[in-house]
C-alpha cells in the first residue's frame, strides 16, 4: 500500500512540474487522433495501471480528456514496466496470463495493483504488466 501511494505521489510530482514532462520520464508518446488509453497502452507496451498513474494529474479516471497532439509520459525511471499482455475477450484469466508469460500470480498482482486478489476485475483490452520481477510501480 505504501509503495503504491509513494509511486502515485512520485508520479504526480514528477509529471506535473510546470506542465512539463519530467526529466525522470523514460519515454513519451504523442496522442494520435482516435486514441484511447488502452489502445495507447497496447501500442506502446505500457500497462493500463502505469499509464494512468504516471499521468494521474493529467488523464481523468475515464480517460475522456486526452487530445491529439498531447504529449504523455509512459514510464518513469526505475518504475517502467515494458513487458505487457493485453487481456483477451475470451478465456483470459490471471492464471492463463501469468502462465503464458512464465511468471507467478504474485508477481502479476504485485505489478498490477489495480487488479484485485481474486483477479475478478480484469477486462478485455486491459493491458497488464507481465515483467518477471517487481517493477516497483
Ligand atoms: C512492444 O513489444 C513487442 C513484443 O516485445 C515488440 O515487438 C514491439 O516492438 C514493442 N512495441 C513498442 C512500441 O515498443
Amino acid at each position: 500500500m505504501f509503495r503504491v501511494a509513494a509511486f502515485i505521489l512520485t508520479a504526480v510530482l514528477a509529471v506535473v512540474v510546470n506542465g512539463q514532462i519530467s526529466p525522470s520520464c523514460t519515454r513519451t508518446y504523442t496522442v494520435q487522433p482516435h486514441d484511447f488509453c488502452d489502445l495507447i497502452s497496447a501500442k506502446e507496451n505500457v500497462s493500463t495501471y502505469q499509464l494512468a498513474t504516471v499521468n494521474s494529474g493529467i488523464i481523468n479516471a475515464d480517460c475522456t480528456n486526452i487530445f491529439a497532439g498531447e504529449v504523455l509520459c509512459l514510464g518513469l525511471q526505475g518504475q517502467d514496466c515494458t513487458q505487457v499482455s493485453v487481456v483477451q475477450p475470451t478465456g483470459d484469466s490471471c492464471t492463463s496470463i501469468a502462465s503464458a508469460a512464465g511468471i507467478d500470480i504474485t508477481t502479476l498482482l504485485d505489478n498490477n495493483p489495480n487488479v484485485n486478489t481474486d483477479c475478478t476485475n480484469i477486462f478485455p483490452g486491459e493491458v497488464l504488466c507481465v515483467a518477471p520481477t517487481s517493477t516497483s510501480n
